[in-house]
């Protein structure tokens, strides 16, 4: 007989990009393509979300997409990434009721296993493979320092980083740290998912899968210092643009990416010059 153990066990890590919505701030671009199809400095939005889940190893990675724009985002990453191992399938969210529905879309996807989520407009400077690979149970947040508090999902935390109280857009000042796009769940995620109640704005929200780690003493915080860029106005669109560049963020992106993409974009060479003859 094998020594008991009470340690977790070890679960694979699945990853979801949530590149659903309607992008209503950033009309009249989005009336034709997806927002997270839009450029930032010289590739789509997409790659950084992905480059996020790649980098720390995540194999398996569903793409929740609108309907209307189903066939570009397979188009572009269909089998982009097959020969490397990366396993990229979709599932198709007919209306945007909110982030806590990709846990239950993507109930199939996780199978018996964790889940990195991660919002398709957010970019991070910073690499998280450490925490995605070390991630066993529960919950755990990225939290970054903000002038604007009131603005964000709030988080405030012991000095073991532990959750202690999570408020939406806050009235009064409780912590000067939002909650950013990217989360880690255990499996617990899709039974807690599965009974959210809409909220006043008809949406499952996410914050309320934190508070239910976060009430269980489950939800653990990491603070981070590096770019967090949100790309989903004009703005903040072209301010995405511009700091990427600065800062050279896609030259520390994973080998595979910019490999796929190189050699993509030669076979459409290839195909245009046919079609010229
Ligand atoms: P939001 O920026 O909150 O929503 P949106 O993209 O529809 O934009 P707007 O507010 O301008 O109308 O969404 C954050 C991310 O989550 C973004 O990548 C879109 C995605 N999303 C979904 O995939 N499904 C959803 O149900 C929602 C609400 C958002």
């Amino acid at each position: 007989m094998g020594e008991e153990t009470t340690k977790p066990k070890k679960r694979k890590m699945k990853g979801i990009i949530l590149a659903g919505g309607t992008a209503t701030r950033l009309f009249p671009m989005t009336a034709t393509t997806s927002k997270q199809l839009l450029p930032v400095y010289d590739r789509q939005m997409i790659f950084y979300p992905l480059n996020t889940l790649i980098k720390a190893g995540i194999k398996n990675i569903l793409i929740i997409v609108a309907p209307e724009h189903s066939g570009q985002f397979l188009n572009l990453l269909g089998s982009l990434f097959k020969k490397y191992g990366i396993h990229i399938t979709f599932e198709v969210q007919s209306i945007p009721r909110g982030l806590a529905e990709a846990l239950t879309l993507g109930e199939n996807h996780i199978g018996d296993d964790n889940v990195a989520l991660i919002l398709g407009d957010n970019i991070f400077e910073d690499d998280f493979s450490k925490q995605i690979k070390e991630f066993r149970s529960g919950g755990h947040v990225f939290a970054k320092k903000v002038s604007d508090p009131e603005r964000f999902g709030v988080v405030k935390f012991n000095k073991n980083q532990r959750a202690i109280e999570i408020v939406e857009k806050p009235n009064e000042w409780i912590s000067d740290y939002a909650v950013t796009g990217l989360y880690l769940f255990d499996n617990d995620c899709i039974e807690i998912a599965k009974n959210i109640k809409p909220s006043e704005r008809g949406e499952v929200e996410i914050t309320e899968v934190n508070k239910a780690y976060l009430k269980k003493k489950k939800l653990e915080v990491t603070i981070f210092e590096g770019e967090w860029l949100d790309a989903g106005t004009p703005d903040s669109l072209l301010e995405a643009s511009r700091i990427v560049k600065e800062k050279g963020i896609t030259r520390n992106f994973h080998p595979v990416i910019d490999e796929a993409i190189t050699e993509f974009s030669a076979e459409l060479k290839v195909l245009s010059k046919k079609k010229l003859k």
